[in-house]
């Protein structure tokens, strides 16, 4: 049975296994490396992506739970950015440029999810103080880095 999703503003169909977890699916059918899979267990968040403004983990997920909704990984994120601003296209996401202005990945292992989790802060919340980000962040993404100065950096100024 084939299921249907928008990702990153493309409606799609999708044809594997209906218990297939997301993940497996953006990166192996339909070739978006964003997500990443790093504990497979739900835990550390690189897998994120957002689903009408939540971030979620896909890789514990199947991706029948997500028919009908919008997915968007980070290779999604300036035409989400384009939408909002009823403009045709956009290179980068404000999360995007300010990742870059902060210089935040080392690895970059992580950055789709924390880019993906920061979307959803944002969301709820414009403009987070420090103390609700780490909040927001206390059960993950997790950066095996240790960037977090440079995300809360990175954060703070997307939100301006
Ligand atoms: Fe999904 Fe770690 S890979 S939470």
């Amino acid at each position: 049975m084939a299921i249907e999703l928008v990702v990153n503003g493309e409606k799609t169909t999708i044809t594997s296994a209906p218990d297939t977890p997301l993940l497996y699916v953006l990166r192996g059918e339909l070739g978006l490396s964003g997500p990443k899979f790093g504990c497979g267990l739900g835990q550390c968040g690189a897998c994120g992506v957002l689903s009408d403004d939540v971030a979620r983990r896909s890789c514990v997920r199947p991706v029948s739970t997500f028919e009908g909704q919008n997915v968007t990984t980070a290779e999604g994120l300036p035409a989400l950015w384009a939408k909002d601003q009823g403009i045709a296209e956009a290179d980068l996401h404000p999360i995007q440029q300010a990742w870059i202005e902060e210089q935040v990945p080392q690895c970059g292992y992580c950055q789709n999810g924390m880019m993906i989790a920061t979307a959803a802060l944002l969301a709820t919340n414009p403009n987070p103080s420090v103390s609700e980000i780490k909040e927001a962040f206390a059960s993950g993404p997790l950066c095996r880095c240790g960037t977090y100065d440079q995300i809360i950096r990175a954060i703070q100024r997307a939100a301006e």
